[in-house]
C-alpha cells in the first residue's frame, strides 16, 4: 500500500507538529509520512522542526497576495504538488477561508486548546480561567466554514486547580493535545471516522 501523505498548516512553535512527527516516526501512525509543512510566518519554529526531520518546509506569505483566495490558491497548490490528502491545522492563526475547503473539507482537523464547543476562537485557555470552569480541555475536530466548529473527533478533559495560572493550565491542557491529535490522524489514516451531520462515528 502506497504511503498516505500529510500536509501541516502551521503559524508557531509547533509543538503540535513535533507530536505527528513524533508519532509517525514512532511507528503509532502507520503508513504515512508529512509530506509538506506550511506556515503563514517566516519564523515559526515549526518550519524549523519540518527541516530538522527532513521535511520540506514552505513559508508563503501571506501579504504578498492580493486577496486571501489568491493566497489559499497558492496554499493549496503547494498541497496539491506534494500530494497531501490530509491538512491538519496546528496551531494556524488564520480562518480557513473557501479555497482550502473547497478542496479539503472533511479531510482537515484542528486542534483547539478547549472543549468546544465552550471558548472558541483566540486564547481559549484564558477563557475558561476567567469563566471559572473547573474541567477544562482540548478537541480535535473536522474543519468546516465555521471558526472552532466543525464535528467533534476526541475531546479530552483536564481538571482546573485552584492555583492555575493560564499558562499552568496551557500546559496541563497541551499535554493532552499531544496524545488525542495523534490519535485523531490514526483513526482518520485507517478509516475509522464516519461524519454523520455534526456526530462523527468512530468505527470499531
Ligand atoms: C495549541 O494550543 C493548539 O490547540 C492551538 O494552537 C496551539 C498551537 O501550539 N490551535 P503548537 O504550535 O502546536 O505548539
Amino acid at each position: 500500500m502506497s504511503e498516505r501523505v500529510i500536509g501541516v498548516l502551521a503559524s508557531g512553535r509547533g509543538s503540535n507538529l513535533q507530536s505527528i512527527i513524533d508519532h509517525i516516526e514512532g511507528g503509532y501512525i502507520k503508513n504515512a509520512r508529512i509530506g509538506v509543512v506550511i506556515s503563514d510566518r517566516a519564523s515559526a519554529y515549526a518550519l524549523e522542526r519540518a527541516r530538522r526531520h527532513g521535511i520540506e518546509a514552505v513559508y508563503i506569505n501571506p501579504h504578498a497576495y492580493p486577496t486571501k483566495e489568491e493566497y489559499e490558491q497558492k496554499v493549496l497548490e503547494v498541497l496539491e504538488e506534494h500530494g497531501v490528502e490530509l491538512v491538519l491545522l496546528a496551531g494556524y492563526m488564520r480562518i480557513v477561508g473557501d479555497t482550502l475547503l473547497d478542496a479539503y473539507e472533511g479531510r482537515m482537523l484542528n486542534i483547539h486548546p478547549a472543549l468546544l464547543p465552550a471558548f472558541r476562537g483566540l486564547h481559549a485557555q484564558r477563557q475558561a480561567l476567567e469563566y471559572g470552569v473547573k474541567v477544562a480541555g482540548c478537541t480535535v475536530h473536522f474543519v468546516d466554514r465555521e471558526v472552532d466548529h466543525g464535528p467533534i473527533i476526541i475531546q479530552r478533559c483536564v481538571e482546573v486547580r485552584e492555583d492555575d495560572t493560564e499558562e499552568t493550565l496551557s500546559a496541563r491542557i497541551l499535554e493532552q493535545e499531544h496524545k488525542i491529535y495523534p490519535e485523531a490522524v490514526r483513526l482518520y489514516l485507517e478509516g475509522k471516522l464516519k461524519i454523520e451531520g455534526r456526530r462523527v462515528r468512530v468505527l470499531e
